[in-house]
């Protein structure tokens, strides 16, 4: 199932979809569109989530994997959630969403659980995919000062490699009814911008 106004951003730590996310917020406003992120910010999963990442509460990989998704179905149908926000025509962008499920907690604990898991989650109707080398990435995250268990080189090119083959299924499910768009984030965050806004505006007719 597509949720129509829901768009997706995606790609390992450091490629720039937080910047992206904060343009959007700045050109689109809020009477219409709803900008959000996973783990979800003010639930209580994705506090959980986030002393997890930090390093604080060390857990078995599989059990990362269940605590993303039992966040993402609050982050769905929890009360103002995305599907009621998506029914009402908001459109709904979120940094993150069952994409990084399949790549980050494939990497940890294999392909079967995380796909398991996510298998009856709604799909966005745009996923814009953020293509960068973990160099490049890391050197961004590293500028910022704090660093999170998966931010290493070693992890995030497992991750990448990840991105790539789940990116690449979906491309190739071209029933599905999502448009994948794939974005050099190399470059500079306006350059980036503008290739979002244009496949907004073919889309939504902005
Ligand atoms: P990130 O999105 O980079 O947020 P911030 O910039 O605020 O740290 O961090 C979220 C981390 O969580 C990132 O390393 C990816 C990871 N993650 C997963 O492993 N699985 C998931 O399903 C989600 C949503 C995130």
């Amino acid at each position: 199932m597509i949720l129509q106004n829901f768009i997706v951003l995606e790609g390992i730590d450091g490629a720039g979809t937080s910047t992206q996310l904060k343009k959007l917020k700045e050109k689109l406003g809020t009477t219409r569109a709803f900008y959000t992120a996973e783990p979800v910010e003010t639930s209580e999963t994705g506090k959980f989530l986030r002393r997890i990442l930090s390093g604080e509460v060390p857990v078995h990989p599989g059990t990362a994997a269940f605590l993303f998704a039992a966040d993402r179905n609050e982050h769905l149908y929890g009360k103002d959630g995305i599907v009621q926000k998506d029914s009402e025509g908001i459109l709904c962008f979120s940094d993150r969403y069952l994409f990084s499920s399949l790549a980050y907690q494939a990497a940890t604990c294999g392909e079967d659980l995380p796909r398991l898991l996510n298998s009856t989650f709604p799909l966005p109707r745009i996923l814009f995919f953020f293509k960068i080398t973990p160099e490049v990435s890391l050197a961004r995250i590293t500028g910022r000062g704090v660093t999170e268990i998966y931010e290493k080189v070693d992890f995030l090119k497992k991750t990448e490699a990840e991105y790539e083959k789940v990116v690449a299924s979906f491309r190739e499910k071209a029933d599905s009814g999502m448009t994948v768009v794939e974005i050099d984030a190399s470059k500079s965050p306006d350059e980036v911008f503008s290739v979002i806004w244009k496949t907004l505006q073919e889309t939504y007719g902005l």
